[in-house]
């Protein structure tokens, strides 16, 4: 079993994006960028932007359908080697699966410094979780309708909520819960979607600031039991209208503490350990409830 702390760890993802880099010539950011959109689009059943991607890379690709395919067989190979991997991985001294996007995306410098993208080392959340979770007599009763809500608004690649769910199911495995994830850029909120899909952790992942409570993308992480009772469930991922979600997208809707927050000068990419994950956060969540994940 590979150990998050082993250097090679990734290889068996990445040496399926480098072998696309090699062949297109397109930047390993760009690859891993576009594996990722692939994937999302691919979980969500969504025809028609796996279509647009398709065309999107049949012209960058000058209509040669032999690399195309190649390609494509290539990120499918990719996910696979995802899936195994995470399996494998183990955070050594804790019960919990490792988090491999964020590393992936740091392994190609792909990081942000205007955004301040340092992902917290895996350990650091996981203790983080064990904080937040540490007995069962301390979490709530929580339901169906009144789950525990995990909230981030400034997720990474989920990387915290990711690790508080797995602590939670750990020492109360029947608790429901729902993550409430954000983030500014698009492609973290993409990594935060998969590896909630891939661990069938019910979320709304949020592409938008949230310090102003813009928003361009919402996706849901639907409950495992939506997709094996609803033969017309979207799939794994359905993609919401912002404007139509059970969580706050507008500044309005919240108390005026993210406002204060940009007058401030606060900055969520300091990453501040206290603030970056809460629990059952009135400010960012409104009726949320796991009937929608399942209906
Ligand atoms: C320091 S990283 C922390 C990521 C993750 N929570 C972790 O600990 O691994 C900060 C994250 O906040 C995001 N971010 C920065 N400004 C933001 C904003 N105004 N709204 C939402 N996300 C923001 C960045 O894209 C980055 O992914």
């Amino acid at each position: 079993m590979a150990s998050i702390t082993d250097p090679s760890t990734y290889e068996p993802i990445t040496e399926n994006l480098d072998e696309v880099h090699k062949k297109t010539g397109f930047r390993t950011y760009d690859v891993f960028t576009n594996w990722l959109n692939f994937t999302v689009t691919a979980l969500s059943r969504n025809d028609d932007d796996y279509l647009d991607l398709v065309h999107d890379l049949t012209d960058r690709l000058h209509d040669d359908d032999d690399l195309i395919r190649d390609v494509l067989e290539t990120y499918g190979t990719a996910l696979g080697a995802l899936v195994n991997t995470m399996e494998e991985t183990t955070v050594p001294g804790y019960p919990h699966t490792a988090e491999l996007l964020g590393g992936i995306y740091e392994h190609y410098g792909a990081n942000s410094d205007a955004f301040g993208q340092h992902f917290t080392p895996q350990n650091v959340a996981i203790a983080k979780a064990q904080m937040l979770f540490s007995a069962p007599e301390g979490i709530r009763d929580a339901t169906q309708k009144d789950p525990i809500t995990i909230s981030d608004p400034a997720c990474g690649s989920g990387r915290f909520p990711f690790h508080a769910v797995q602590q939670l199911r750990h020492i109360s495995p029947n608790t429901p819960t729902v993550v409430v994830a954000r983030d500014i850029d698009k492609t973290c909120a993409h990594m935060a979607v998969i590896n909630f899909a891939l661990h069938a952790i019910p979320a709304y992942v949020v592409h938008g600031n949230s310090l102003t409570y813009e928003t361009w993308h919402v996706w849901r992480i639907n409950h495992p039991t939506r997709i094996l009772t609803d033969s017309t469930a979207n799939g794994v991922i359905t993609e919401l209208d912002p404007d139509n979600v059970p969580i706050k997208t507008d500044f309005e809707e919240a108390d005026g503490s993210a406002q204060d927050d940009t007058n401030n000068d606060s900055d969520l990419s300091e990453g501040n350990v206290e603030d970056a994950v809460t629990i059952d956060d009135p400010d960012t969540i409104e009726n949320v409830t796991l009937d929608a994940f399942s209906e």
